[in-house]
This record gives C-alpha cells, structure tokens and sequence, in this order.
C-alpha cells in the first residue's frame, strides 16, 4: 500500500529545530523556531500559568467531553480579550477552539473552502512556512502579492496594493498577520492598516487574519489595532488566533477561530459549520490549556499578573533589538540594523543569502534558511559574537 510514497521534505522550521537542539556547541546560538527565551536560554512557564494550573488542579471535577467548538468560557474570554469590551461585532461573531494557531487556522482554511470553494487566497510574499501547505492541502486556490523587499528590509506597501488592487477579485481572501509579521518582522503601519481596509471594503475583499503574537510587538492594544479595524469596517472577517506565544503554552496546543458574519443569523449557520469541520478533523480540541487560559482571564488577579509577564516578554524583545541593532550599525549593517530597530516581534528577517546563512549555521548560529532570525532567542552574552559573525557574512 506505501509504495507509492516517497520520502517527504521534512519542514523546514521543525527540522532546523532538531538540528539546532542536537548541536551540542555550548556557544551555539539558535535563533530558529518562534519560541521565546529567558537569557539563560530558558522558555519557562508563565507564573499565571503555573498558579491556574495548581488552582484548577484543585477545581477540574471532570474529564468528559466538552464539545466540537471547545470551552465555551474560553471562547468567550478570548473574543472579549481580542475584539476589546463592547466590541461592534456583537452576536455576529462565531467561535470554535482551535488546536493551538495552526488548528485555528485549518478551522479557517475549511470553513473558507466550504463557503467559497472559487476564492483564492492571497498571502503575503513571504508568508508564514505553513500557510501555504495549509491551504494547499484544502485545494483552495492560491495568489502570493509582494509584502517584504528583501533590499531595504521593510514592507513594500506601494507593490502590495497593486497587485492585490489589480488582481483580487471580490469574494477572495487576503491573508494578513495580525502583529509581527512571520517571517519578516516588518508590519503595516495602523494608516497602512486603514488603507487596505478601506481596499477591502471597496473590492469586496474577505481579510484573513493570523494572529499568533498579539502582546509581543508593542503591547497587546496597539497589537490589535489591525484585526479591530477590519471588524469594525467590513462585514466578514476570519481569523486564526494563537495562545501559544502570549500565554507560553506551546505543546498545550491553545487556539481560536473567529469569524465575523454578516448577520447573526449567519455567524449561527458558521458556528454550525465550524463545529462539523472540527468534529471531522479532530472530533474535539484539548481542553487542558483553554481551561487554564480561561482561568487566567476570568481572574483579575491572575489576568493582571499575566499582563504584567507578557509586558515583561515584550520590553525584552524590544531591549534586545535595540542592542542588536546597536551591534550592527557599523558601516555596511546599516539597513540590517535600522530594520531589526524598527521591526516587531520575535521576527525579523535579515535578507542574508542562503550561503551566508549556511556559513553561519557552520559557526553554530541557527536561523531559518529565509535569514529569520528569533530575536527572542538571543541574550546580551551572545549578541556580539551574533553581531561580528552576521558583519563579516556581509
Ligand atoms: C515559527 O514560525 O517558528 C513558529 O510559529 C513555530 C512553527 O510552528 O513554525
């Protein structure tokens, strides 16, 4: 029956994962996968986390099932959380739990496919290493626009508009990172933001959006300025939300699709929908991280001390970009430097050959073969040699 299978190429991220973690160089420095890092290289679990968990150890009286959507106080806490209170979507709004980013995403993806099986989907030029397998896979039709220019290491908002200008065709979906665009760190301005909403709304264009690192560029409010101004403006919006890097709880796999529909009535039918997609993919998500995350946001408490961690994470990427791009701004890292200082987020994407990056990759620096580098990864030890071996690449 296998015979007909050949070897697949492993991805590319989770494999420079392996890689970097069997290196047992102890001055390797491994700016590969999206995880955030303490300076002794540490990604710990929250303290709001860890104090939901030994309270709700207490509090689970059950391991039935919950249901096809997820936890519904989990839902409801994260639209309240994301949309912001009184948010204008009011009943408009369909939720389910995702497994994690990625499964919010594929719930997205199918609910897309099911509704609109001649809408193309146009993503981002580079885009995320997933979403194009992603939707590859569901068979919907696929259009890329320019987003990053690889010359001047920032987002190339003139090309963008025109081709999704010239090229989308009402119906069709544009995918858009929310916050800290992956790979590449650039994002639109919130007038950037305004414009290619106002697009949208002119071309009838449905905005899909990923959102995995809400908190971590600069500060959850201003993080969200973009999925909230297309749910306050358009009438259907997708979204695939990620708990993973705000909450820390990676391998609890802690995500959620929002849809906005037109009319209640609709967002219902969606609802519906989601909970067949769901139930034929995985029949019900996890329930141990939503739970932990709903604890978290229905405590004051709790919800502070997570609030106060996450800014925590934030001002530390933000420090670490500063001295990074302090490091690099000699003559010939200039752009390099002026692009990690004004980029967000854990990304930023340097523009190195894939040469360059494999001569690195010999001196035990990890990076995705696209030059992404993790700044969260990196610490005030390694950022020099960091610095001298990106400089003599160049
Ligand atoms: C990343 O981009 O490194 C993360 O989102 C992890 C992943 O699954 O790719």
């Amino acid at each position: 029956m296998f015979d007909t299978l050949t070897q697949c190429e492993p991805d590319a991220i989770i494999a420079l994962m392996q890689v970097a973690k069997a290196d047992t160089n102890p001055n390797k420095i491994d700016l590969g996968v999206g995880v955030y890092k303490t300076d002794d290289g540490a990604t710990p679990i929250m303290r709001a986390v860890k104090q939901a968990e030994a309270l709700y150890h207490h509090e689970e009286i059950t391991k039935s099932y919950v249901s096809t959507s997820g936890n519904m106080e989990f839902r409801r806490l994260m639209t309240d959380l994301i949309l912001g209170d009184n948010h204008p979507a009011g009943d408009r709004i369909a939720t389910a739990q995702g497994v994690g980013g990625s499964g919010a995403l594929r719930l997205c993806v199918e609910v897309i496919k099911a509704a609109s099986p001649q809408a193309t989907v146009w993503v981002s030029t580079p885009t995320w290493a997933n979403h194009i397998p992603m939707l590859e896979s569901v068979g919907l039709g696929l259009a890329s626009y320019p987003y990053y220019n690889k010359e001047t290491l920032s987002v190339d908002f003139d090309a963008m508009m025109d081709t999704v200008s010239t090229g989308a065709r009402s119906g069709d979906v544009i995918l858009l990172h929310g916050c800290c665009h992956n790979p590449s760190g650039a994002d639109l301005t919130h007038e950037q933001w305004d414009t290619v909403t106002d697009l949208m709304a002119d071309r009838g264009l449905v905005p899909f959006i990923d959102l995995a690192y809400a908190g971590l560029g600069h500060g959850l409010e201003t993080d969200l300025y973009g999925l909230r101004k297309v749910v306050a403006t358009l009438p259907n919006v997708l979204s695939g939300i990620s708990c993973s890097k705000n909450f820390a709880v990676y391998k609890e796999r802690v995500g959620m699709a929002l849809i906005l529909a037109e009319t209640p009535e609709q967002a219902d039918i969606v609802q519906s929908e989601l909970g067949l997609v769901q139930r034929r993919l995985v029949s019900m998500p996890p329930d141990h991280g939503a739970a932990l995350v709903a604890r978290i946001l229905g405590d004051r408490d709790l919800r502070q001390m997570w609030a106060d961690e996450l800014d925590e994470m934030q001002t530390r990427i933000s420090d670490l970009r500063v001295t990074l791009s302090e490091a690099l701004n000699v003559q010939g890292g200039e752009v390099i430097a002026r692009a990690v200082r004004e980029q967000n987020g854990m990304f930023s994407m340097l523009g190195l050959s894939k040469d360059q990056v494999r001569a690195l990759r010999k001196k035990s620096i990890y990076m995705t073969d696209s030059a992404r580098i993790n700044i969260a990864g990196a610490n005030l030890k390694t950022i020099p040699q960091f610095a001298d071996a990106i400089l003599e690449v160049l």
